[in-house]
């Protein structure tokens, strides 16, 4: 009998032997067997679980022990293995003072998700960054949102050395924050930047299922960005916008407050019991709302999120 189980979310079941001090991820490699993950060292999260005993776990840094079962939020079918691209920047501005819209082309397309990212490695940056693809996978034109932070090595290139035609490298796809292909409500939560992923998999839906709701929070009313892109996507889709921001200015057209309070507040969004939500941004904000679907009885299952977590942290 194999020592280890690993539950997909379609109920496939594999089974591998427990290797002493190896990590979950590592015990089913050398049996032959990819699980998705990133970074092999409990920073992306991309490798994420949820144990039978309850604990929430990253199987890159899980011991391999006898008698471990997790579930894992994604299909089987749905993980590529990750592959590298050359790309080149079309063009790149600002989307609003703290965000930076990035174009690209890539020399070869792609094949990913929508919601998935890449890690990405521009000239003079020191290491890949990991972002979320904006655009649709199978779009002519690719498109990063990328925070501006203060002494970033991003931002350093953005402001500084960025120019049209600049090479870089892609490494993706990856991560299990992808839109799934269910006739349920869905409700997208995002924190700054975490919009990205969202407006990937809102402009992926052809047929909605309804109603779709999208709660978009940012720091200010001034960090807020894609708006116009958000309402045109409600001319075609059953889109209820709810935006927030902690701090506004009288011209905002929304809620003052954070996402999680405006999840506390609103009544119309899908919150039902067999309701999805998708959850992209800070760590802190991530629990949060996956703490407040929950007592809205949204099942664990139905949760995606992706965090936007740093080395730093
Ligand atoms: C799966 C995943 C997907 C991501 N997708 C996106 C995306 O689409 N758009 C996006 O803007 N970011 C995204 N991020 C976060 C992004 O990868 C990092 O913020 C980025 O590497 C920062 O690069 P930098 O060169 O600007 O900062 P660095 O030079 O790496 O760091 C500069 C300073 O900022 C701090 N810092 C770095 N990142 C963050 C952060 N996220 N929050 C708070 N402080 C930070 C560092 O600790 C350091 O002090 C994603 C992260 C993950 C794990
Ligand atoms: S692969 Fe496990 S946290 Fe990144």
């Amino acid at each position: 009998m194999s020592d280890i189980a690993i539950v997909f979310a379609d109920g496939e079941t594999l089974a591998f032997p427990a290797i002493a001090d190896a990590s979950v991820l590592v015990a089913a490699e050398r049996a032959g067997n990819a699980l998705a993950h990133n970074c092999r060292t409990g920073i992306c999260r991309t490798c994420a679980g949820r144990a039978e005993d309850g604990r929430d776990v990253l199987l890159c840094q899980e011991p391999a022990r006898q008698g471990f079962r997790a579930t894992v939020p994604y299909r089987r079918a749905d993980i590529a293995p990750a592959s590298t691209r050359r790309a080149k920047i079309n063009g790149f501005s600002r989307l609003s003072p703290s965000v930076w819209e990035i174009r690209y082309r890539l020399q070869f397309p792609l094949a990913c998700l929508p919601g998935q990212y890449v890690e990405a490695s521009f000239p003079g940056v020191s290491a890949a960054k990991r972002f979320s693809m904006a655009s649709l996978p199978t779009a002519k034109e690719q498109i990063l949102h990328v925070r501006d932070i203060q002494g970033g090595e991003m931002s350093a290139y953005l402001n500084n050395r960025a120019k049209p035609e600049d090479l870089f490298t892609l490494r993706g796809p990856f991560g299990t924050f992808y839109l799934r292909a269910t006739g349920k409500p869905k409700l997208f939560v995002s924190g700054g930047t975490g919009l990205a992923p969202i407006l990937a998999m809102l402009r992926a839906i052809e047929r909605p299922p309804s109603p779709l709701a999208i709660i978009a929070g940012f720091i200010t009313s001034e960090d807020a960005y894609a708006l116009a892109e958000i309402k045109a996507l409600a001319e075609r889709l059953p889109l209820e916008i709810i935006l927030t921001a902690d701090k506004t200015d009288v011209a905002w057209p929304g809620l003052t407050g954070n996402p999680i309070a405006a999840l506390r507040a609103v009544k119309t969004v899908p919150l039902a019991p067999g309701s999805e939500a998708y959850l992209c941004g800070p760590p802190g904000m991530v629990a949060a709302a996956r703490h407040v679907l929950a007592e809205r009885g949204l099942a664990p299952g139905d949760i995606y999120n992706e965090e936007f977590a740093h080395a730093g942290k």
